[in-house]
């Protein structure tokens, strides 16, 4: 009797601990629920995801395309990271008045501030339909199933949009095992509410980044509002605060070590099932070329971002996202190693292939996997310089749009047809001369056209290098000869120039434009990988879809009934799991909280990354916390960690205690396990969490914001 309880007290915890691992669909939450309920939740399914009622999932949305958001009260007040609302406070800043660094509160709703083309997705529901997509899709192949796929999820959407009122899309699961339908609501008057002064928002820099453990209050508040039917609308005045189905109540009763804690929201993208063939070309080829390319534009632009306050707040966002990826890869490339990832995949996929051996079609899928990425591997490269380094120049991007105009003209369309591109073209110059420095772009536009002329081999280069690069400024130095190619780009090109650009683009003069410097070169790199190596690239993809989805429909085979998760795909998911701490190396632990002591430990005045307020500073020293101390702890407990399951995308999600209340907002994941988006390792994984009571903290005592969280359903 004894043993017998061991025995099923042990694969009770085995199932326990491998909770944290997955991101799953809120539709499916029956399979789990047991296991959350183990785990400390105290809500019912329903509660959770719900269709005919409100849930927690309608507290939830897709904010700005790439990160999560939640309610906080029900007055559509939205929670979510710094770094989401980063770009938008950016836009809304300028140098005379800095909210970035400064921060922002809106003391009423007049004072908030519309973030145009800002815009947040709630989902109303979600469905199966791999049956009609499978159904249609037969046995199509390559651009086929593309073409195909297209159809039928035009034809679905179509129907679940319900004309206008919802926006829909068919997604791909389980590399297309699974097909399902998300309806969504998606409103467009989005407005700035809070913002924490960035040396608090974004504190600790890139140094901290990704690392644990961390003192960052990475949070901003945003509204939603709606017309007076409580429905999407386009910026008015007369627009009011959204009434949402559910908001989430707020918790100040702190977390504690192996408390149950769970996230939801729009994890971007995993690829759990790479194969050890896919971590090789990114070991050794893809991620070193990505760091590579980024380090010289984040040092060309950091440069110039130092001589000028203008320039330096121009390119605040984007030096934030390039650098942050750029450090991504970095530590991916180094846990893919530390971890053994490669060895890890080698083990399941040769025992993948004697049980695959054994069926009739899975026992040369490994073979076929490895054929494919031989056949890509030499492209490899230039597909990554293509996307990294190339098209980093804001000039080469506005310039490769004459590739539509090259073909009208080759078509010899109509005056007004050309016309018309051209509108086109000079609303794309506004934009691109609006957001650029010009000698900026010049610098990382020579420095990386020199990078791919140095690293990509040499029988896949553009003409432009040799019919215009070397013959008008070859030299020795191949330094000297891209900068004085990129002076003669830059000083002679019409589109740094919206008059002369004006009285050229037009059905009369448009030939002078094809030749024009900028132009030359865009077509020249453009029309090179377009017709010699994308196509290559899209064969590849498309054998990868056929491998993929022959792959996971084996696991799922073999698994049996076993639960399986899908890939991230932009979609809502759930993970379950708990607060942790963690060991990360030898000798090593780490707590799963940080306090506002740590802050004032790696304060530095004066500095970019970890300079604090005069303001903050007294408040730290003076212990100022009110009510949002720790009472066990006497002290303000600022970020903490869980085991939960999450990836870029997640950045803004909820942590959400037992009873369905808020504890924190998630923003980062930590170093040891950076190879998380291809392989989840049970030691090290953890999500990084600012504590709410931190959050409360700033909102209250530094920005002065009382007011904000009057608004909230606070439980003491
Ligand atoms: N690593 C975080 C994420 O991808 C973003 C952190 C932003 N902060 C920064 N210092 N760049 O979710």
């Amino acid at each position: 009797m004894k043993k017998f309880l061991l025995l099923f007290l042990f694969v009770a915890s085995q199932i326990v601990s491998k909770a944290d691992e997955g991101m799953w669909l809120p539709l499916l939450i029956t399979q789990n629920y047991d296991a959350m309920q183990r785990m400390g939740l105290k809500l019912t399914p329903e509660q959770i995801y719900s269709i005919n009622n409100s849930s927690m999932k309608d507290a939830i949305v897709h904010f700005g395309g790439g990160c999560t958001a939640e309610i906080i009260s029900a007055n559509g007040l939205l929670l979510t990271n710094h770094h989401c609302g980063y770009d938008a406070i950016a836009s809304l800043s300028k140098v005379s008045q800095n909210y970035l660094a400064n921060g922002f509160m809106a003391t009423s709703t007049e004072q908030e501030l519309p973030a145009p083309g800002l815009s947040v997705k709630f989902l109303s529901r979600m469905e199966d339909v791999t049956d009609r997509v499978n159904k249609y899709l037969g046995d199509a192949y390559g651009k086929n199933v593309e073409t195909k796929f297209e159809e039928i999820a035009k034809e679905i959407t179509k129907a679940a949009n319900e004309n206008g009122t919802y926006e829909s899309d068919v997604k791909s699961f389980y590399g297309g095992n699974k097909y399902y339908l998300f309806v969504y609501q998606r409103f467009t008057d989005i407005r700035l509410v809070s913002a924490p002064p960035e040396n608090l928002g974004k504190f600790g820099g890139d140094t901290d980044n990704w690392m644990w453990p961390r003192h960052t209050c990475d949070f901003s508040m945003f509204r939603v509002y709606c017309n007076n039917e409580n429905k999407p609308a386009a910026y008015s005045k007369n627009n009011r605060p959204y009434i949402p189905k559910h908001h989430l109540p707020v918790s100040l009763k702190g977390v504690k070590d192996n408390d149950y804690a769970m996230i939801m929201g729009y994890p971007g993208r995993t690829t759990r099932y790479l194969t050890s063939y896919g971590v090789d070309l990114a070991i050794n080829v893809s991620n070193p070329a990505i760091v590579k390319i980024r380090d010289k534009r984040l040092s060309i632009m950091r440069e110039e971002m130092e001589k000028d306050p203008e320039v330096d707040l121009m390119y605040a966002s984007s030096y934030a996202s390039i650098a942050n990826y750029w450090k991504y890869f970095i530590g991916q490339t180094e846990q893919l190693k530390n971890l053994n990832i490669l060895a890890q995949k080698e083990k399941e996929e040769s025992e993948f292939s004697r049980w695959g051996a054994n069926t009739k079609n899975y026992g040369k899928l490994m073979g076929d996997y490895q054929k494919a990425y031989a056949a890509y591997t030499p492209y490899a490269k230039h597909q990554t310089y293509y996307r990294e380094a190339i098209m980093a120049s804001s000039v080469t991007r506005l310039a490769a749009m004459f590739e539509s105009m090259e073909k009208a003209l080759d078509a010899e369309v109509s005056a007004d047809s050309i016309n018309t591109l051209c509108k086109r073209l000079k609303n794309g110059q506004a934009i691109t001369l609006k957001n650029m420095n010009v000698n900026l772009d010049k610098k990382v536009f020579a420095a990386l056209n020199l990078l791919f002329y140095q690293d990509v081999p040499k029988a896949q280069h553009p003409d432009v290098f040799g019919k215009v690069v070397f013959a008008k400024f070859g030299s020795d130095d191949w330094q000297e000869t891209f900068d004085a190619y990129a002076d003669y780009v830059y000083n002679k090109t019409a589109l740094l120039d919206t008059s002369r650009f004006a009285e050229l683009c037009n059905a009369d003069n448009i030939e002078e434009l094809l030749d024009d410097p900028a132009v030359v070169h865009a077509l020249s790199v453009v029309k090179n990988y377009k017709t010699y190596y994308e196509p290559k690239i899209n064969e590849f993809n498309y054998e990868m879809f056929e491998l993929n989805r022959a792959y996971q429909g084996a696991l799922l085979e073999k698994n049996g009934n076993k639960q399986m998760y899908p890939d991230a795909n932009s979609t809502m998911r759930l993970t379950y799991g708990k607060v942790n701490s963690y060991s990360p190396k030898d000798a090593v632990f780490f707590n799963y909280y940080t306090m506002a002591d740590g802050l004032l430990q790696k304060y530095k005045a004066g500095d970019k990354e970890f300079d604090l307020q005069p303001k903050v500073v007294d408040l730290l020293k003076n212990k100022d916390y009110g009510a949002y101390a720790d009472r066990d702890l006497g002290g303000l407990v600022t970020c903490f960690i869980t085991t939960n399951d999450i990836t870029g995308g997640n950045s803004g999600s909820p942590v959400i205690n037992g009873n369905g209340e808020l504890i924190g907002c998630a923003f980062d994941g930590n170093w040891e396990a950076m190879s998380g988006d291809v392989a989840f390792d049970k030691r090290y994984k953890r999500t990084i969490c600012a504590d709410i009571r931190y959050i409360l903290w700033v909102v209250d005592k530094v920005l002065d914001g009382r007011k904000l969280i009057d608004e909230m359903t606070v439980r003491y």
